[in-house]
């Protein structure tokens, strides 16, 4: 409760006296009362710096755009703290003119500027068995959506030019993972940036400064940060990224392997386990909705447990693989609740169910979890993450 003092009539302490002048932040910060929004690890998922990993706030943001320090982390090798003027792009392999770029070489092509979410392909991983992690930073939190200022990779495979036989891209980053992906021509040729800014401002050490891979709608893990190496190839490399980890185990024992786009998916992010209840009455139920292969189309809320849905209202801009912010407007009676969104895409296809997708892939995935979360309200108001199915 606010000391009467400060509340109207009265006048607070702050309106009596001069505040800080413009010198005070030369870069701005969040308000000391919202220090508690930061990102978040959970302990026993990052033991190493060989893999470490910390997951975005999404119960406290709002609209589409997560600001850059809240972006979630992911690194297999720590943080590369790379100096932009020892640093080089090289681009050879299956090309006429094998090229070394300097950061400021490529800030002279014609620049881009678009809007993605990137999802790792292990967001929600913890999820399949059951309902596991208390809070929606760590049941979805390995999202963000930023906007992406670069050159297109089309422009610089122009530039350096392409043999008949080139038909895949190694991506190779220099943090101490050397993270390398291969990635197929099409989709290189196709909507690829290499990035050196986010939302305005040059990209954060933590995002691969300075210039990361960006490839719309596809797992994570495909774009490489601290980028220095692209090579062009006949055949995939099947890097340790592409075999061993972010392949999907099936019932009848094969893997799933390049499963690259993100179908899919959507999560109400408040109420949430880190948002309960505060009162019976009117509560606008929050989330997030995006696809690897373009728009959201719609979006479907359910608050007895998808005995009946409802449709949610966009709110725009709705971009192709964005993230795309729905609200829906709820009077709580005070009673047990089972909240869940359900996304369609501009493809058609619909957000499935745990037991839909378990069908199809079985029990033991790690990767690729796009499936339906609830939320469970309580009579106390506590929201609790449960499965229904
Ligand atoms: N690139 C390099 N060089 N090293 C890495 O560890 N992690 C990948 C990808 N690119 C990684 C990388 C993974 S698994 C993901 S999900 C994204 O970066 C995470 O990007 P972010 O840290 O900007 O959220
Ligand atoms: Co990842």
């Amino acid at each position: 409760p606010a000391a009467a003092d400060s509340l109207p009539p009265a006048v607070p302490d702050w309106t009596r006296y001069l505040g800080a002048g413009v010198d005070a932040h030369p870069y701005g910060m969040p308000s000391e009362h919202e220090a508690k929004v930061v990102r978040r690890s959970v302990e026993w998922l990052t033991a190493t710096r060989e893999s470490s990993v910390n997951f975005t706030p999404l119960y406290a943001l709002d609209g589409f755009v997560t600001p850059n320090g809240l972006c979630f982390e992911r690194h297999h090798g720590g943080l590369a703290e790379v100096d932009p003027a020892e640093h080089r792009l090289m681009i050879h392999g299956l090309v006429d003119r094998p090229l070394l770029f300097t950061v400021e070489d490529l800030k002279r092509f014609p620049q881009e500027n678009r809007f993605y979410f990137l999802e790792c392909a292990a967001n929600s991983g913890m999820e399949w068995h059951g309902a596991q992690l208390n809070g929606v930073q760590y049941t979805h939190g390995m999202v963000h959506c930023v906007q992406y200022t670069g050159v297109s990779l089309r422009t610089l495979l122009k530039e350096v030019g392409l043999k008949d036989k080139a038909a895949w891209v190694l991506a190779e980053g220099a943090d101490a993972a050397a993270m390398t992906r291969s990635i197929p021509l099409e989709k290189a040729l196709d909507d690829c940036l290499v990035a050196y800014s986010m939302n305005g401002e040059r990209l954060r050490p933590e995002q691969g400064y300075p210039i990361r891979l960006v490839v719309p709608g596809w797992e994570g893990n495909t774009w490489v940060k601290w980028l220095r190496r692209l090579e062009l190839g006949d055949q995939p490399w099947y890097q340790r990224e592409e075999t061993s980890k972010y392949t999907d185990l099936l019932p009848n024992g094969k893997a799933r392997m390049f499963t690259w786009v993100m179908d899919a998916k959507s999560v109400i992010t408040s109420p949430a386990p880190e948002l309960p209840m505060q009162q019976e009455g009117p509560v606008v139920i929050k989330g997030l909705a995006w696809s690897g292969h373009g728009a959201i189309k719609r979006v479907d809320v359910t608050v007895d447990g998808g005995i009946n849905w409802q449709t949610a209202q966009l709110h725009g801009p709705v971009l192709p693989k964005c993230l795309t912010r729905f609200t829906f407007d709820w009077v709580w009676d005070g009673k047990p609740a089972l909240l869940q969104s359900r996304c369609i895409d501009e493809t058609g296809y619909v957000q499935p169910t745990m037991a839909a997708l378990q069908e199809k892939r079985g029990v033991n995935s790690i990767y690729h979890n796009n499936s339906i979360q609830t939320w469970q309200i309580n009579e106390n108001g506590s929201v609790e993450n449960v499965r229904l199915g």
